[in-house]
């Protein structure tokens, strides 16, 4: 890997995390496998050497469990998932230079390979532990045969994630109070010998690895904070027989158990690279360069498996000699009308529901790369799609568009004979510059922003010049302002290519373009287009009022048809999910962090007291408000999420309380630059009551 800004002489690998093969794909999945497939379109072109990987994880208990529960054979049973995968992601122009999945022989050749190399290395030793045990079943039970308490925060979790709670990796033993899910009798614990991968040793590889990683800031934060509470070793085998052996078959202590399924599954990102470079040939792309010399890896996972992605997958890759990642980019989760997906109460958006409502997979793709930040939760509403759709992508993009082509047609049958105007290349080279910067910042609300601010500009600069009336005025100069519409028009195409392929590829044809606008590349921007082309369509329709009632419609319907009971834990197993479950309960009290922190750090969290002088709405966020608050020092700008208790106009002159060292984030295209401190589902103004003057630290 290198550290040069992208494009790099080295050839990039991005994967996306693998899907367990175990049920539909839900737009949580989505966000993950096209915010992947995106940021590798977008590194193509910029002229990096780049490949897009992945595959189904077969494995484990996620599999295992449900195929149980179906009565079928997993391996029968996470094919058939797999090969339903395989045809879902083109459907969404994820387009994966290959697409395998962890049973295949690459994954199993390749797994029991670095786990030999790691045993050889002196990474791994065995050791006697406890293993939760059903008698009833006569079986162990592993992962999520079990479940109990989380015993860092307390929260119900499963035998190895606390994935409602704290989101750690949990060890088989470590789970309190453990119920066998099988028969939901307590579980008895039993003495096994499994093998364990010293992690522990990695320690001071893994903090300077985290110094250099790149992608988003909480996939350096949280490991830092398990690495400084001290990392235990990992226990790399199970007690079940779905799985891929342990390689030395003939040891005794490993004749029963399969490798845990978190081995296996990183491994087949190189596997996945492995049989792309064995099909175009090693020419094209050697996998063995990337993984083991200097390729640039990325990988694009969901927030609740950075400790996979982050100690474990990077201490393996050490310790069998491999590359290091160069960027894990660590996606929120998304939420659905403000409350979290949640697959078992059917809150969700289903993958093959939304072809089936008819719209375009673009719309999706852009929806969920320029709603938040990467590592930002998103949520998800039909309303919010339609005011997205309709906003940006019909009323700027599509509209800039159609009516520039539609003028260039009926006046000059095409693209006018002339060259672009300075001020219009200088503002094409500015949205290329800023494509490029997002993509190095990991940033795909970036490259959007960068492409629909650019459209703006198009239809403010065709408002400002109305060719219309320089038609019969000055011919020479209309034909100047329509030769610049049509370069901007082919510009924000070719910017907007990751996101909306389809969408732009429509584009490219209908101004008279051969080929395909991805292998075109960012300088193709400020390439003069062809002379004639023939008359355009609109590219993007509007989405009515009626269809946006009608499908909030469904979706409460189906939700309350799966039982909307807050207060009962539902039977999650039949489906989890990847990269994505966010299934808290909004309205419950949040759990008392168990972990204490010492003065000093509350110390590093700059709160104070402030005055707000202004407030006023945000167009199209209905909660937010922009304020000015003078918090002493300096006046801040911030946005916040107050307005659904409080009336703006009461607000100027009201202390409250702001956290000053927040990191500067931008809310529908303003920026926030700290963060007014609110309680309650209404977001009730935290204040003071007293002395407490402006600028003064909250202690
Ligand atoms: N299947 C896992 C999950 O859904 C993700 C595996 S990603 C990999 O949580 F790193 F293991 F490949
Ligand atoms: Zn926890």
């Amino acid at each position: 890997m290198s550290t040069d800004e992208f494009p790099t002489d080295s050839p990039a690998i991005v994967t996306c995390g693998l899907p367990y093969a175990n049920g539909d794909l839900h737009i949580g999945h989505l966000r993950g496998y096209i915010g992947a497939d995106a940021f590798n379109r977008a590194l193509e072109t910029l002229g990096q050497e780049t490949a897009y990987v992945s595959g189904s994880d077969m494995h484990g208990t996620p599999v295992a469990v449900n195929a149980e529960q179906e009565g079928v054979d997993p391996e029968e049973f996470a094919l058939e998932w797999h090969r339903k995968y395989e045809e879902t992601f083109p459907k969404f122009n994820v387009d994966f230079d290959n697409y395998g999945h962890t049973h295949d022989e690459t994954n199993t050749e390749l797994t029991q390979e670095i786990v030999r190399t790691l045993d050889e290395e002196g990474y791994v030793y065995e050791k006697e532990i406890q293993v939760a045990y059903d008698p009833d079943a006569d079986q162990y039970l592993p992962d999520r045969y079990v479940e109990g308490t989380c015993p860092y925060c307390g929260e119900k979790a499963r035998g190895d994630e606390c994935d409602e709670g704290c989101q750690r990796h949990l060890e088989p033993g470590e789970v309190e109070d453990p119920t066998s899910t099988i028969t939901g009798n307590p579980a008895e614990y039993r003495k096994r010998s499994h093998k364990f991968f010293r992690v522990s040793e990695f320690s001071d590889y893994l903090t300077e690895f985290l110094d250099g990683l790149e992608g988003t800031s909480n996939a350096r934060n949280q490991p830092r904070q398990w690495i400084e509470e001290g990392l235990q070793d990992w226990c790399l085998t199970r007690d079940m027989e779905w799985g891929i052996d342990y390689p030395n078959g003939d040891d005794e202590s490993t004749e029963d158990v399969v490798l845990y399924v978190w081995v296996d599954a990183p491994i087949e990102y190189v596997a996945s690279t492995k049989q792309y470079s064995e099909r175009v040939g090693t020419d094209e792309y050697d996998w063995e360069r990337v993984w083991r010399e200097d390729g640039e890896i990325v990988h694009v996972i969901g927030r609740d498996i950075i400790q996979h992605h982050t100690i474990f997958w990077p201490a393996m890759l050490e310790g069998a000699d491999y590359n290091a990642p160069r960027a894990v980019a660590a996606t929120g989760f998304i939420t659905i009308n403000g409350k979290g997906l949640s697959t078992s109460r059917n809150r969700a958006i289903w993958a093959e529901e939304y072809l089936e409502e008819g719209f375009h997979p673009d719309l999706l793709r852009y929806y969920l790369t320029t709603t938040g930040g990467l590592q930002q939760d998103v949520d998800f509403s039909w309303d919010a799609f339609q005011e997205k759709v309709n906003g940006e992508l019909v009323g700027t993009v599509g509209n800039f568009w159609y009516r520039s082509l539609l003028f260039a047609y009926r006046n000059f049958e095409g693209t006018p004979d002339a060259d672009v105007s300075a001020e219009v290349e200088e503002r094409i080279e500015g949205a290329i510059g800023e494509v490029r910067e997002a993509v190095n910042d990991y940033s795909l609300r970036g490259i959007g922003q960068a492409a629909t601010r650019l459209a703006q500009f198009g239809n403010e600069y065709i408002q400002r010049n109305e060719p219309w009336k320089l038609t019969d005025e000055d011919p020479e100069q209309a034909a100047q302002v329509i030769r610049d519409c049509v370069q901007i028009a082919k510009a924000v195409a070719v910017l907007l290519e990751p996101i909306t392929p389809d969408k732009s590829q429509l584009l490219w044809d209908q101004i008279g373009e051969d080929g395909e606008i991805a292998d075109a590349g960012l300088q193709a921007a400020l390439e003069a287009p062809p002379r004639s082309f023939a008359e355009p369509g609109e590219l993007f329709e509007k989405i009515e009022d009626d269809r946006v009632a009608e499908l909030n419609e469904k979706l409460e319907e189906r939700v309350a048809a799966a039982g909307d009971d807050e207060e009962t834990e539902s039977d999650d197993t039949a489906a989890d999910e990847a990269t994505n479950m966010a299934d808290g309960d909004t309205d419950e009290l949040e759990p008392l962090l168990e972990d204490r922190i010492g003065f000093e750090e509350f110390q590093d969290v700059d709160i104070r007291v402030g005055r707000i002088e202004t407030a006023e709405g945000i167009e199209g966020a209905d909660d937010l408000a922009k304020l000015e608050v003078d918090i002493g020092f300096e006046t801040r700008q911030v946005v916040a999420g107050i307005k659904q208790l409080h009336d703006l106009e009461e607000l100027p002159g009201q202390k409250c309380i702001l956290l000053a060292n927040m990191e500067p984030a931008e809310l529908f295209g303003v920026e926030s630059n700290g963060m007014v401190l609110a309680a309650g589902e209404q977001a009730d103004l935290l204040t003071t009551h007293d002395d407490a003057e402006v600028g003064e630290k909250v202690r």
